[in-house]
């Protein structure tokens, strides 16, 4: 399991109301393509360009941790003319973006098996980590060829190959075994094109997440409705589990260890 380097330390969230992490499931790029009598390519290259506005959203808002669901171990399965456009894709995005997340102090990571891609992939994934490795403005999470519950497997074989005791096993040892290991977990998931279902995304860390889905597709997603996700998100009540009405007493922190990294 080849994983990003240890994440460096960000700030938190610039206020308590607000996500320390958003993670986004980007859907709907053929349906977008398709609704212009363009290839599915055409939609994900709208897809990169819907990117920027949400992270200078975030940035402007002050949440400093953003993962987006790029592709999936189960993206394999689409026609291969598509799968080679999207790994050119994922290339030319990171090749051309890289400079600019560079000097915004972005740290980039990648979340998924590395194995399945090409070596210039691999090559260009490692090179923008290892660049960007000292950044402390904020993250930017890129799960590409990510799929939740074969992360817990690997996570869990890697600590039995590692000595770990699996009979002591406990969920601050798992959570920083995975690849988001140090960061803090998701407070809101978002997808778009209005599917609501989580398709094997960050499945133990979104243990506690507050879902937000909506019917936009993701080339027509934008910094105003990220920021209508996150005001909602800052309207909700989060019980962790707990019962608190009014009198009742609330939990001081969320239960889980991850929280702390
Ligand atoms: C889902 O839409 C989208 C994807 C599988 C690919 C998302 C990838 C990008 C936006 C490029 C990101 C690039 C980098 C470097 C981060 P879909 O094709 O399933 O849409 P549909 O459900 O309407 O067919």
């Amino acid at each position: 399991m080849e994983r990003p380097p240890d994440p460096n330390t960000v700030p938190g969230p610039a206020h308590p109301g607000l996500p320390a992490h958003i993670a986004i499931i980007m859907d709907g790029n053929g349906r977008w393509a398709r609704r212009r009598h363009l290839p599915r390519s055409a939609g994900h290259r709208a897809g990169v360009q819907a990117i920027r506005p949400v992270t200078e959203e975030c940035d402007r808002q002050g949440v400093h941790v953003l993962t987006l669901y790029a592709f999936s171990t189960e993206n394999w399965s689409r026609p291969r003319s598509e799968v080679d456009a999207l790994m050119d894709l994922f290339v030319e995005t990171i090749d051309r973006e890289l400079e600019e997340l560079d000097g915004e102090g972005i740290q980039l990571r990648f979340l998924g098996h590395r194995e399945e891609l090409s070596e210039k992939l691999r090559a260009t994934v490692r090179m923008a980590e290892s660049r960007t490795a000292g950044n402390t403005n904020g993250i930017l999470n890129i799960a590409l060829n990510y799929g939740g519950r074969s992360e817990i497997v690997a996570a869990v074989r890697e600590l039995a190959e590692s000595g770990v005791d699996l009979r002591q096993l406990d969920e601050a040892t798992l959570s920083r075994a995975l690849y988001t290991g140090g960061l803090p977990d998701p407070d809101l998931i978002i997808r778009t094109a209005g599917e609501q279902r989580v398709s094997n995304f960050l499945l133990w860390q979104a243990a506690y997440a507050e879902l937000w889905v909506t019917d936009t597709l993701w080339p027509d997603f934008g910094g105003d409705q990220l920021g209508r996700a996150i005001a909602d998100f800052g309207a909700r009540e989060r019980k962790f589990g707990a019962v608190h009405g009014p009198g009742e007493a609330r939990p001081v922190v969320p239960p889980l260890a991850t929280r702390t990294g």
